[in-house]
């Protein structure tokens, strides 16, 4: 089979890529848009489809750009999927991947809209790990692949971000963190020049310990401040934590005295919010496994005392029964492989709503069709681009023993 060729490029797909046909088979191509008439050049060959990149836009579609980064590409750094498409194009695109998974996955039809946080979409990136090559230069791996691509900037990355590119680092990774209160830190076991030290509030090394300065982070969102070490989770855009906050408290509808259950919550985000809404004389329950975390988490919440903390497994937390009998509302922020297994558990709480974020829509429609077996079905849906120039797109669903007011 030739390794070059002349495709049709039909709809998008989940992962970054648009689906063509060749000589019947699937090829999955990047680089291109729905429409597009494109060279491909074959990068990939499995049993069942292809993986291809396009070299050459015969006939491009309405929406294609000059990709603003230099290290975009065919072949290139691996790091962003749309940088040759209009950011609005990108949100078009990324609601059809949505509703593609939602209809195939889960038999639901989405007629929302991806919803922009911010009319930028360069230099939001607060979280940036960098892999550094043999010449100890930092860059981003190519697409599928262990490569890296050595880049002298990042253009989605946050411009407050301490400086990784331009010099030199002894070490795998180098991770840059830069907080909305300002603090800035590096994750990385590498030598640290004075003059880094000086632009830095802290270096904390790959195992989490600290090794100069401030081992953590504070991020601020409305009235709350919140604890994050090193490469612990928290969300990468600046306008993501307020925005979800947002979309969890509208869907949550959590009422004063009610038991609330935040699942996943990581340094307990949500569940600050949370608590203030059920009051002191609520509850909200608070599961997160990874154990630096918990430790933030504790930290974080520790002046609220409707919070319960839960430092194990939601699957282990839900199995033993340690998170009550009932719960009113249950909000889980699962990662991206999802909450298949935690889906019964949460079920059996028997909750008024459940409030699912997901980083993955391939896994929530998945665990939606789970749910919609077990009696909960899709009552609203929103879906934000708090990644522009990538194909991921962050999803809050909720669900109801009734269903209502799909969007
Ligand atoms: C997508 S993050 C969400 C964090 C938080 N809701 C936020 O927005 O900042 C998912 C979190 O789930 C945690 N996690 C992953 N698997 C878990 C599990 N099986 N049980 C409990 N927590 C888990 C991760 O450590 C991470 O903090």
């Amino acid at each position: 089979m030739p390794t070059e060729a002349v495709v049709d490029v039909g709809p998008v797909a989940h992962g970054g890529h648009c689906v063509a046909r060749l000589d019947g088979q699937v090829v999955f191509v990047r680089h291109t848009m729905p429409g597009e008439r494109v060279r491909i050049s074959i990068t990939e060959r499995t049993t069942s489809f292809l993986r291809a990149d396009a070299i050459e836009v015969i006939v491009p579609a309405p929406g294609r750009v000059v990709p603003p980064c230099e290290y975009a590409g065919p072949g290139r750094c691996g790091g962003c999927d749309f940088q040759h498409v209009d950011p609005a194009v990108q949100r078009d695109l990324l609601g059809d991947v949505v509703r593609e998974q939602l209809r195939r996955l889960a038999g639901i039809t989405w007629a929302g809209a991806v919803e922009a946080v911010d009319p930028e979409a360069l230099g939001w990136r607060t979280r940036v790990q960098f892999a550094v090559d043999r010449g100890g230069r930092p860059g981003l791996r190519k697409h599928r692949s262990h490569e890296i691509i050595a880049v002298d900037r990042c253009l989605i990355a946050h411009p407050d971000l301490p400086v990784v590119p331009g010099r030199r680092w002894d070490a795998d990774t180098v991770e840059a963190i830069v907080s909305s209160s300002g603090d800035r830190l590096l994750v990385t076991d590498a030598s640290i020049s004075d003059e880094v030290e000086g632009e830095v509030d802290g270096v904390v090394a790959a195992d989490g310990t600290t090794r100069g300065g401030r081992g953590a982070v504070t991020e601020r969102v409305g009235d709350h401040d919140f604890r994050v070490s090193g490469s612990g989770f928290w969300q990468v855009h600046p306008q993501a934590a307020s925005t979800l906050v947002g979309a969890v408290l509208e869907a949550a509808q959590a009422a004063p005295g009610e038991t609330v259950l935040d699942l996943y919550a990581g340094v307990g985000l949500f569940t600050a919010f949370l608590a203030d809404e059920v009051g002191e004389t609520g509850t909200v329950v608070s599961v997160e496994s990874d154990p630096g975390g918990s430790r933030d988490a504790r930290r974080n919440l520790h002046d609220l005392p409707q919070v319960r903390l839960v430092g194990e497994t939601v699957e282990a937390a839900l199995r033993r029964g340690s998170l009550g009998a009932t719960a009113d509302v249950v909000v889980l922020d699962p990662p991206r492989t999802g909450a298949k297994k935690a889906v019964q558990g949460i079920v059996d709480l028997a909750p008024r709503r459940i409030v699912y974020v997901a980083c993955d829509p391939a896994a929530l429609a998945r665990d939606l069709a789970s749910f919609a077996s077990r009696g909960y079905r899709l009552a609203g849906l929103r879906a934000f681009a708090l990644f522009p120039m990538t194909h991921h797109v962050e999803c809050v669903a909720v669900l109801t023993k009734t269903g209502f007011d799909l969007r």
